[in-house]
């Protein structure tokens, strides 16, 4: 746990522009984050807590309002040329391969495309074949000349995945990339995602809303909300014994939980009404079943911030309910 993170958030705010009269948004509102080499970090949480926010930020592609990024210890440097030279080496992969993929392009032109962005001076056709295969689209020839439509989805999937590969990046960051699969092929994805990372030593940040898939694929977890981290650590303790009410509430909705599901009550969290004391005391069951006034703690929830989690593989939890109990 010692190494020393290849990508991090130090600090980091994102703010947007209120809409239709509201106050600034404060989609990521101070977060910690470090992602290591060869780990793979599973950033959790509903929809619209900020996670593509934080996840666009870490490749250059939102800058922040405050705090920074930094990647192999040097802070980004949003300079055209610099950031260019630093999205070869951190790669996104998106969520819907169709959306990614130009129907009119052959997968060859697709995977090739960033080679050629980037003026590679090697054979372009080795380069390809090598990513084609290593995303599992082998004998890589055979899909040459095909154009997305002729693929399933899974296919589309990892021609997308291999057309990140090709630029041989150190990190990629997966928002969402198997949200829009068949269940069957979900699994196949996640396991050349983890065999990326034994063959290659490749690190990940996957972004997703399903606990599960971070249980199958993650070493570290990071529970998103509102724009927080509010608990993280390895994997296996977060999801066996996760000590925030809200960490609580998404996994007792798994499938394969077991015990009453947790109904989060209240509005859906929105960042331009941050809420006082903790961020979730609003939604929180801990508070409302009067558990947090019995620990003596009710008060703080509803007056007193927490603090920012730092971004190492410590497990943290940021409730204080849970530090009393
Ligand atoms: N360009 C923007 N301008 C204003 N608000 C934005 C912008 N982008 C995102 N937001 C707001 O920031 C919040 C976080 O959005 P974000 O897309 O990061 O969430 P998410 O966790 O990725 O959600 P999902 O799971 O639905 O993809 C949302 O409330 C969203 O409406
Ligand atoms: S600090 Fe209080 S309100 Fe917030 S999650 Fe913990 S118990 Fe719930
Ligand atoms: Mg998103």
């Amino acid at each position: 746990m010692t190494a020393t993170p290849l990508l991090s958030a130090e600090a980091l705010r994102i703010t947007f522009p209120g809409r239709r009269g509201a106050g600034p948004a404060r989609a990521v509102d101070g977060v910690d984050l470090d992602i290591r080499p060869g780990e793979i970090v599973a950033l959790v949480g509903e929809s619209g807590c900020g996670k593509t926010t934080l996840a666009r930020s870490l490749l250059g592609l939102v800058p922040p309002t405050a705090g920074r990024v930094t990647f192999g210890g040097e802070p980004l440097n949003y300079s055209g040329r610099a950031l260019k030279a630093y999205r070869k080496r951190v790669q996104l992969v998106l969520q819907d391969p169709s959306g990614s993929l130009n129907p009119r392009h052959t997968v060859y032109d697709a995977v090739a495309e960033g080679l050629r962005i980037h003026g590679y001076p090697g054979d372009e056709r080795e380069a390809v074949a090598e990513a084609l295969s290593r995303a599992g689209l082998r004998p890589p020839e055979r899909f040459f000349l095909r154009y997305p439509h002729e693929l399933s989805g899974g296919q589309r999937q990892r021609v997308v995945i291999a057309g990140a590969l090709v630029l041989k990046p150190e990190l990629i960051v997966a928002d969402e990339p198997v949200a829009s699969l068949d269940a069957s092929v979900r699994g196949e994805i996640l396991a050349l995602l983890l065999r990326l990372r034994d063959e290659l030593g490749l690190s990940a940040l996957v972004v997703t809303h399903d606990l599960g898939l971070a249980w199958n694929i993650a070493d570290r977890v990071a529970v998103m909300y509102l724009g927080r981290i509010v608990e993280t650590g390895e994997v296996e303790q977060i999801l066996t014994a996760p000590r925030h009410p809200y960490t609580q509430a998404l996994l007792s909705v798994l499938p394969e939980a077991d015990g009453e599901p947790v109904i989060l009550s209240g509005e859906p969290p929105d960042p331009s009404r941050v809420p006082s004391g903790c961020r979730f005391h609003v939604r929180c069951h801990v508070l409302a079943s009067g558990e947090a006034e019995r620990a003596g703690v009710a008060d703080a929830c509803r007056t007193r911030d927490l603090p920012v989690l730092a971004g190492g593989g410590a497990t943290q939890v940021a409730c204080h309910w849970a530090a009393a109990v």
